[in-house]
């Protein structure tokens, strides 16, 4: 799940720059070698930055709260295989989850973290060094990237799912463990759900028990951080402890891609089986620049009834 980074944010004071000399270790050559195709385990050096203190982060969250889409949470125990949408019952209010985060069961997410100018300069730092060991020039293929932190309380569970940028997860406090799985590997990840995944449903990914052993699971403590390609399955389990997490992603110009899939969910409604992305360059192309227009009309018809909704209340 995402959302871009707001321009209605309040402006804040930058104190003091914490700025590491590098934020992130690893072997260049491996770096680069399994970027974006598959996960690894790395290092990295912010597990004691002033900036993801419990008081830094609940300022932050307080000055979230009021900006539209930027703080999400539940409580309450999860399965792996639930949907985002199936949560908990809860009575009592997200400063309360916070505050009681040790037993609340609870799953806080601030998105858009770098509006915090020193989160936005470690955002910028991270996203320049993984250019820099993998020589892809970012600042052109990119449209857009973000910070995001999560907040969990002991012991539980972020459901499966996919997520389409590419991101790298920096533990801070606590112990967690990820499950990733193989995004192209088609019995875990089908190319219906993925047709699902980018025409209309962030949870189309669909948790398989069977194929738990498929997965690479990595063990996340301060210090360690885990890359996720696109579109990898992966689901985490929270140790005894408070966890702390951020992750510095991007989202690639894959309109393209997108449109493909698209298009591939409307063909296979219409009874037919389409030909997966990749498989035919004409096919891609006419998919691609055919669902253009129809998805830039969704769009601004969304923009328009977002634009209504806000004049009502
Ligand atoms: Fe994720």
């Amino acid at each position: 799940m995402s959302t871009t980074t707001s321009t209605m944010a309040p402006p804040i004071v930058k104190e003091v720059s914490h700025a590491p000399e590098r934020l992130y270790t690893a072997d260049r050559a491996k770096f680069a070698e399994n970027f974006n195709k598959r996960p690894f385990l790395l290092e990295h050096s912010l597990s004691n930055h002033p900036a993801f203190t419990m008081d830094r982060l609940h300022s932050l969250l307080e000055r979230s709260l009021p900006i539209p889409n930027k703080v999400y949470w539940n409580a309450g125990k999860k399965r792996i295989d639930q949907r985002w949408k199936d949560r908990p019952g809860r009575d009592f209010s997200i400063e309360e989850a916070f505050r009681r985060i040790r037993e609340t069961d609870a799953w806080i997410i601030i998105f858009g973290a770098d509006r915090d100018p020193e989160i936005h300069d470690l955002l910028e730092q991270g996203l320049a060094e993984v250019q820099e060991m993998t020589g892809i020039p970012l600042s052109r293929e990119e449209k857009s990237r973000q910070s995001i932190i999560f907040i969990t309380s002991p012991h539980r569970i972020t459901e499966y799912h996919i997520d389409k940028e590419c991101s790298l997860l920096l533990q801070i406090h606590g112990k967690k463990t990820i499950h990733v799985f193989d995004q192209t590997d088609r019995e875990v990840l089908t190319e219906e759900e993925l047709e699902s995944f980018w025409s209309f449903d962030n949870n189309a990914a669909t948790y398989k028990a069977h194929l738990q052993n498929r997965a690479t699971s990595f063990l996340l403590e301060p210090g360690k951080a885990v890359h996720i390609p696109i579109n990898a399955p992966h689901w985490l389990e929270n140790g005894d402890d408070i966890s702390v997490s951020i992750n510095q992603n991007f989202e690639y110009k894959n309109d393209r891609l997108a449109n493909i899939y698209r298009a591939n969910y409307y063909i296979r409604k219409m009874g037919m089986k389409p030909l997966p992305p990749g498989q035919s360059r004409l096919r891609d192309r006419m998919k691609g620049q055919g669902m253009r227009l129809p998805v830039a009309l969704a769009r601004e018809l969304r923009e328009l009834k977002d634009k209504m909704e806000r004049r009502k209340s």
